[in-house]
């Protein structure tokens, strides 16, 4: 298998080097330092890894299901422990596609199912997601695309980049059409727990026996560093099948990533950090919502859901081009492009970061530059 770059990791390299003074795209919450787990760390653990589970620590497991609401209908064996939502979707994808296998995936959504399915030599059918129907898919278009060969539903939910998510109802009757011919349903859902109106998404894994979740500590408590994350499903065979290929890449987890993973879900605090990503998200969005309102040249669905959302770009200029001269002296401010999702006239806005990602001085850069576009 070769796994050819996407667009959105080209962007991302081109952009490392830049400094930015101010990011317009930042999609985790603010970050710990590692000073605020210190006192919880045991100076004496031991940093071998013998003895531990393979699955990943218990209690991290627990934290995991308790969060997803996930305590009545999974246990602590139907979770793996992984490096990141990133890894958890790679096993999952790789080891249930083969070549020739299709798998349906939302567009615009998370690009890893899309570039993974390729590299694999899977037909990979895009379940299209509307802009005039709030970036809803249609479950008549999924039922038209599903198929014998369907092996997997890959769904970001709540949606990178979009912001949109699937309500209970809807979810039962992807898992009701998916059931038809066995197909496993993946709810990618790192952004669940910050869901701006409403309860958190329901995690697909309690819903059905072939539905996995995955998800990580990296958005809504801003831990990406730790490469922390899960992978919840009732398929044994589908933890085992990860386990087996893990062994095959990196072996096991990282110690210390798991051992702050426990302390930062560990209830109490996780309220308390869930409180501070909530509040901060909150105030961004409104403040990029009035921006938005604001500007002739710019549209959007706002988020339902996650820290950023996909905005319409109505200008002579595509999102590609804004990004470029964005970056440049004197605006020195970071935006994703759409063509990175396949949507070249919108940005991809974010109102992650707190104070450090200064989204006001981005918005005032961002005002300039379409200012000094129209004159
Ligand atoms: C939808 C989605 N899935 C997965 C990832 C990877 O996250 P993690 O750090 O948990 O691997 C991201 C990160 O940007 C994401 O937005």
């Amino acid at each position: 298998m070769h796994i050819k770059i996407h667009r959105l990791f080209e962007l991302l390299l081109e952009t490392t080097s830049a400094q930015p003074e101010a990011v317009l795209g930042f999609s985790l919450a603010e970050s710990p330092k590692l000073g605020d787990f210190l006192a919880d760390l045991d100076p004496n653990l031991s940093l071998d890894w013998s003895g531990k589970s393979f699955n990943g620590l218990p209690e991290l497991r627990q934290h995991v299901l308790t969060h997803a609401n996930l305590t009545d209908t999974c246990h602590i064996d139907d979770v793996l422990i992984t490096a990141g939502t990133a890894e958890a979707n790679f096993m999952s994808i790789c080891q249930l596609v083969q070549p020739g296998d299709e798998m349906i995936v939302d567009v615009p959504g998370w690009p890893q199912p899309l570039v993974l399915g390729e590299a694999i030599g899977a037909q990979v059918r895009p379940l299209v997601r509307r802009e005039e129907n709030a970036w809803r898919f249609d479950l008549d278009d999924l039922a038209r695309l599903i198929r014998p060969r369907t092996k997997l539903i890959f769904l970001c939910n709540p949606n990178n980049p979009t912001g949109q998510i699937m309500r209970e109802d809807e979810l039962h009757e992807v898992v009701r059409l998916a059931e038809r011919v066995g197909a496993y349903v993946l709810c990618d859902e790192v952004y669940a727990g910050l869901e701006w109106h409403g309860p958190r998404v329901p995690s697909v894994a309690g819903l059905y026996e072939r539905g996995i979740s995955t998800g990580s500590v990296s958005k809504a408590l801003g831990l990406q560093g730790l490469r922390t994350g899960w992978l919840i499903c009732r398929d044994r065979k589908v933890i085992f099948d990860a386990m087996v290929m893990r062994e095959n890449s990196s072996e096991i987890m990282n110690v210390m990533g798991e051992m702050i993973a426990e302390i930062a879900m560990r209830p109490p605090r996780y309220a308390a950090a869930m409180h501070k990503a909530r509040a901060d998200g909150a105030q961004n969005l409104q403040l990029l919502d009035q921006f938005i309102e604001s500007r002739r040249e710019l549209a959007w669905q706002k988020p339902a859901a996650g820290l950023i959302g996909l905005c319409r770009l109505n200008a002579p200029i595509t999102s590609d081009e804004l990004g470029k001269r964005l970056l440049a002296a004197p605006y020195r401010t970071f935006s994703i492009p759409g063509s990175a999702y396949g949507f070249p006239q919108h940005i991809r806005l974010g109102v992650g970061g707190g104070a450090a990602a200064k989204l006001s001085q981005g918005l005032a850069q961002l005002a300039k530059c379409l200012d000094d576009l129209r004159s």
